[in-house]
């Protein structure tokens, strides 16, 4: 017996995200969709908050129309979804009723798999998410996260720790995300033995990134240990600051019989275990996107690849970041910073009680440096979201921030220090209320896909409805 294990394919999703700025389209995804449908992957990640930004804000898509389109065209292969418990795919967080009514509409719109994460592993955040999930009629798998990140106080027993927790929150699945590559080959081989005996029969996911190089190296280890399933992207969107590729992975493994290891690993198609998944029919499927890639480059004058970096240890900002961070710089004419950006990122992220950095906290903490370096003074700019990120507005931070860093270095009243966030929650707007703004702003009736849309990125939403009054049922009256 082999021990069989799955792919979850990321080239609609983070394979585009990590490499081409989320450029890809869906006429370009399209000509593939039945050819990746076929192939037997466990699942295909398709939508996030990346993703849904950047359709509305650059591709003048609506991804609720390009959920739409993919679900009629996915039909035997689940389509995943990243979403941020009460951040859901925006910056801030949402009162419990917009979660869930998002969380429903996702699933009603073809979400088949709910993977679900928040930035600082406060469970508290995932729990509106993912009791909405469980209850969708369509039954979709709802995964928890481990957010992982390296520091003082995060170990593997911690992680092991937090993944009971999500397992007995009811969810199905248990995935570690490692969204910076940080995920050293010997240690998930740790972490996932540990998980494997504390979870039962509950699979184990993992998610990695090559920015630091680790990634196909950290996946045969995690293989080894056990693991049930691992995001891979095609060959033309994967490695660098990507996932490892699909098709080396398959190659791997094939005949991986080797004295030194007990069973051997087996690629195996999601939806009959007995066979293995085909890496020849991949060859036109990777060609495709490799043209894509082309396109993309050229049409967004991007890059396209990044270098490997293994000091992202110790900076840990995520791939997509690390260009927007240069560019801002750049734009400041202070070009010549980035290395005390870099430097500086560790140091603010310890101040801030050592959060794992992933959207919206990289962001945060990457803005906090930013000013930091830039003017030359620390905390003589602070933002607010870099206030309530310390006074405990998203939840709790790994390690308790100093008072007096708090109080005194960024001058924050004492009795403005959250110690429930849920409390918070309550008071953010509702759906009714994001409605009733859209309403007044002269876009009658709108759907409960619009209210979504305009709560999760109100100008570019606005913008967007603008455009296409015509195709929006609110301007039909
Ligand atoms: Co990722």
């Amino acid at each position: 017996m082999a021990k069989p294990v799955k792919i979850m394919e990321t080239v609609l999703r983070d394979g585009h995200q990590s490499l081409c700025a989320t450029r890809m389209r869906y006429s370009q995804m399209e000509p593939m969709l039945e050819s990746l449908d076929n192939v037997g992957y466990k699942a295909l990640e398709a939508w996030g908050g990346a993703t849904f930004d950047t359709c509305l804000r650059f591709l003048d898509e609506d991804p609720w129309e390009r959920l739409d389109k993919l679900k009629a065209k996915l039909k035997k292969t689940p389509i995943q979804m990243l979403l941020r418990g009460q951040n859901l795919l925006g910056y801030n967080h949402y009162s419990n009723d917009v979660v869930e009514k998002f969380v429903k509409c996702a699933s009603k719109h073809g979400i088949g798999v709910f993977r679900i994460f928040d930035a600082l592993n406060d469970v508290r955040n995932l729990k509106v998410a993912i009791k909405a999930a469980l209850e969708c009629p369509e039954k979709p798998e709802v995964q928890g996260c481990l957010v992982y990140t390296i520091s003082p106080v995060h170990s593997n027993e911690t992680f092991v720790e937090l993944a009971k927790e999500l397992k007995e929150m009811g969810c199905h699945s248990i995935c570690i995300k490692d969204m910076s590559g940080l995920l050293a080959p010997y240690v998930a081989y740790d972490l996932v033995t540990k998980l494997k005996a504390a979870l039962g029969d509950t699979p184990v996911e993992l998610h990695t990134h090559c920015t630091s190089g680790f990634g196909h190296a950290t996946y045969i280890k995690a293989m080894e240990a056990g693991v049930d399933i691992i995001d891979c992207a095609l060959s033309p969107f994967s490695s660098d600051t990507s996932q490892p590729c699909t098709e080396t992975i398959i190659a791997m493994n094939e005949n991986s019989k080797h004295e030194k290891i007990d069973i051997p690993i087996e690629i195996v198609n999601a939806r009959d275990e007995s066979k293995k998944l085909d890496r020849q029919a991949l060859t036109p499927i990777a060609k495709h996107f490799l043209g894509v890639k082309q396109e993309l480059i050229k049409e967004f004058g991007l890059k396209g690849y990044f270098d490997v970096n293994v000091n992202v240890l110790d900076f840990q900002i995520p791939g997509g970041m690390l260009s927007n961070l240069a560019n801002q710089l750049k734009e400041a004419g202070m070009e010549d910073k980035y290395q005390d950006l870099l430097d500086e990122m560790p140091r603010v992220r310890a101040d801030a009680g050592y959060p794992p950095l992933v959207t919206p906290s990289s962001q945060i903490v990457g803005t906090m440096a930013t000013f930091n370096v830039m003017s030359g003074e620390r905390y003589k700019m602070v933002p607010n979201e870099f206030k309530d990120l310390v006074r405990g507005k998203f939840g709790r931070t790994p390690v308790a921030v100093d008072k007096k860093f708090i109080t005194k270095t960024l001058n924050i009243p004492a009795d403005q220090i959250i110690e429930d966030c849920s409390v918070e929650d309550a008071k953010a707007e509702t759906f009714e209320q994001f409605k009733k703004e859209i309403v007044d702003k002269g876009f009658l009736n709108p759907t409960d896909e619009d209210v979504l849309s305009y709560a999760l990125f109100p100008q570019v939403a606005e913008e967007f409805f603008r455009k296409h009054y015509k195709k929006i049922e609110a301007y039909k009256r």
